[in-house]
């Protein structure tokens, strides 16, 4: 089926990528993210039966294509904790209009699935690693696990024909000691590194303005150590501000949501695993798109659904983003990273 139209928000900006979340479950406890005290032995997660489908994630993403969508991400929690992924992907890269197919892991599991993903027809993974240090790692994945694997995970994925990048959340007092020691490491290696600020996602990372490293704090650090300059972006909607090391070693990136936001070239939907839309990290309400896939909906009327919810779409936190918003949003019960997957 052939893109129908070019779907924009309320604030002009075209609808370009969607994030496919498949499961709420992680192995890691990330203490920005799942935090081990709230994400315990108890904590509810989605049943089985809750989950859209891979039918009915493909059958989304067909219409989110007509409405303009090129790319798409599979988030998580972990999305290789999802079983039979490579099918889905395989599926995704069919639908016409679809250019790109990536993925966003804690790469523990690249090492067994990378080659099967990239036969599927994945393009691209980003690894989220913290530190290089194996101590640090071990305290900032809250699951003791050592450096190596991910590591290897990401040598496996370079191997496989996966183009690589890696992320690093920086938390003040946690994990700013890596920012040049993971500089360092992938500078030369063809793994653009990323370094994220710290974000107010979700209720419960305990977040604070002070708990920030800001882009400026990270690019000065950088610099001290490796000159870069600033680079143009790769694409429309780019999250990171890109930088070249001036002796040629590569490229980094910092995606800086707190202290210079991007939301004027948003162009991103989010989808959870149990079929919700979001047209924001920060969003409060999704619109239940299971509910209606469930009672018989139609493709013209979904495809009009989806066009609705992308019209009326006003979001822009991060630039409106102060002590007032923060606190205002905290009362109103933001979705989690984990279920709505970055
Ligand atoms: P590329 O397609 O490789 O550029 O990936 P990406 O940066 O869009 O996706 P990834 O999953 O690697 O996300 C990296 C970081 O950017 C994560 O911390 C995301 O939460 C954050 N991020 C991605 N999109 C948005 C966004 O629209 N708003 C905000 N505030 N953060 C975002
Ligand atoms: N702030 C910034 N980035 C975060 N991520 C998870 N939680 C946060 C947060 N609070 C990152 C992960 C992963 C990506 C999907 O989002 O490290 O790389
Ligand atoms: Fe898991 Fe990623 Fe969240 Fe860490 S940031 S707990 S790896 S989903
Ligand atoms: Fe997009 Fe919301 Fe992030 Fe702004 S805060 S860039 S609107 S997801």
């Amino acid at each position: 089926m052939k893109q129908e139209q070019q779907a924009y928000d309320a604030l002009f900006r075209p609808l370009k990528d969607l994030r496919i979340s498949v499961t709420d479950q992680c192995n890691f406890r990330c203490s920005y993210c799942m935090p081990a005290e709230i994400f315990g032995p108890d904590y509810q997660f989605m049943k089985e039966d809750e989950l859209l489908s891979f039918d009915e994630i493909v059958r989304l993403a067909g219409q989110f294509a007509r409405l303009g969508v090129e790319k798409i991400r599979i988030t998580g929690g972990e999305p290789l904790l999802r079983k039979g992924l490579p099918d889905l992907i395989r599926s995704l890269k069919t639908i016409d209009g679809i250019k790109d197919v990536a993925l966003t892991t804690n790469g523990v599991y690249l090492v067994r699935q990378a080659e099967a993903l990239r036969e599927a027809g994945l393009d691209r993974v980003n690894v989220s690693l913290d530190a290089i240090e194996d101590s640090v790692f071990r305290k900032m994945n809250g699951r003791n696990v050592p450096v190596k694997p991910v590591l290897k995970g990401i040598r496996r994925a370079q191997e496989a024909g996966l183009e690589v990048k890696v992320n690093m959340v920086v938390k003040k007092g946690a994990n700013e000691s890596q920012i040049v020691p993971m500089a360092r490491y992938f500078k030369g290696s063809n793994v653009i590194l990323r370094f994220i600020e710290f974000m107010d996602v979700g209720n419960t990372n305990g977040w604070k303005f002070d708990s920030v490293v800001s882009k400026k704090e990270i690019v000065d650090r950088i610099a001290e150590a490796f000159p870069v300059e600033p680079a143009g972006e790769n694409y429309y909607g780019e999250v990171a501000d890109r930088f070249v090391y001036s002796d040629g070693g590569g490229e980094i990136g910092v995606i800086s949501s707190v202290s210079d936001s991007f939301c004027s070239s948003c162009t991103r939907a989010r989808l959870s695993a149990d079929g919700k839309l979001f047209t924001c990290l920060f969003a409060v309400k999704g619109e239940d798109i299971r509910a209606r896939i469930r009672s018989g909906i139609d493709d013209r009327e979904l495809y009009d659904m989806l066009a609705d919810v992308w019209k009326n779409r006003h979001d822009r936190y991060s630039d409106e983003r102060t002590e007032e918003t923060v606190k205002e949003r905290k009362n109103g019960r933001k979705i989690e990273m984990s279920y709505i997957g970055g």
